[in-house]
């Protein structure tokens, strides 16, 4: 009558494939426990790691708003109750998907739970609703990734579908969250509704040319590829030392370097653990001279 789940953080975008591409990290993530209770309705007991700006109200956060609609759908809302530990190992309002990984430890605690009703598939649009309630669009590229794991792709969102992507053996990421605040809300809003022929036409090559070097595992392929002249001219402009930190990641043998989904964190691809590390610390080292408050992490793409 008890589970203990974790799901993970995730890169939206993947840079150039805006709300169709996604990866999940090893870590961070967050970390639900969840009980079946006497008392009906649905109660967040605690928070951790939020610093007191999650609401407890469980139709307000994302742990509990989706899991809550799929426990009603399911007919047992006067069965039993359900309480929920949330427990946040990850910045929030930082572009990591944070919100997409309380919907999904959420939704996949409650699912464990009930005995597994649902699939995976099944529990996507459950997933995308948490979404709505973040930012007000029930964006996919985030809850798939920590859904499913691993790389995917939302080929289409009327139906919507999601498709795994190979995960090349050797992928590794430096996550770089600058302490500035960027609303996914706000940050799509930065975006402009129209897109010039010629930019769409080079973005669309970099999709393709991205899915096909994941199949053949072609890391210099993947990063030539994961490229954006659409929307990270404009997001940018948000994130502090945005161009430098590009520059020092290049020169540094990141495969690319790009915002991870709305920002403020920026991602460089490594292939080597090694490789992500060092510039890790040469990006730590920049922002402390800039006097920049950051976290950063290393993590596996998987
Ligand atoms: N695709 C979404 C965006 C991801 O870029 O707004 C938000 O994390």
């Amino acid at each position: 009558d008890k589970v203990h789940v974790f799901a993970p953080a995730t890169v939206a975008n993947m840079i150039c494939g805006y709300d169709i591409l996604g990866f999940a990290v090893d870590y961070p993530g967050d970390e639900v426990i969840m009980k079946k209770t006497e008392k009906l309705g649905i109660e967040i007991l605690t928070i951790t790691g939020d610093e007191g700006k999650l609401p407890l109200d469980a139709m307000k956060n994302t742990v509990s708003h989706s899991a809550w609609k799929l426990f009603c759908d399911l007919g047992l809302q006067d069965s039993f109750g359900l309480s929920i530990e949330l427990h946040k190992k990850m910045p929030i309002g930082s572009g990591l998907g944070s919100s997409a990984a309380s919907t999904v430890s959420g939704l996949f605690a409650l699912n464990e739970l009930l005995g597994k009703p649902l699939s995976k598939n099944e529990l996507l649009p459950y997933c995308m609703e948490g979404e709505r309630l973040a930012c007000g669009a029930a964006h996919a590229d985030n809850v798939a990734p920590s859904l499913f794991g691993g790389i995917t792709l939302i080929p289409s969102y009327e139906p919507i579908l999601v498709r795994s992507l190979p995960v090349p053996e050797n992928l590794y990421v430096t996550l770089i969250y600058s302490k500035v605040e960027v609303p996914t809300k706000d940050a799509r809003k930065l975006i402009k509704d129209k897109v010039q022929l010629s930019k769409a036409i080079k973005q669309w090559g970099n999709i393709a040319s991205l899915v096909a070097a994941l199949y053949e595992n072609d890391y210099e392929e993947i990063g030539r590829s994961m490229q954006d002249d659409i929307i990270e001219p404009n997001r940018s402009l948000l994130i502090p030392y945005f161009n430098e930190m590009k520059s020092i990641s290049l020169e540094n043998n990141a495969l690319t370097f790009g915002i991870s989904g709305s920002g403020p964190t920026v991602m460089a691809l490594s292939k080597s653990k090694l490789g992500a590390e060092n510039i890790e610390q040469k990006l730590n080292d920049f922002l402390t001279i800039k006097e920049i408050e950051h976290l950063s992490f290393v993590s596996k793409i998987n």
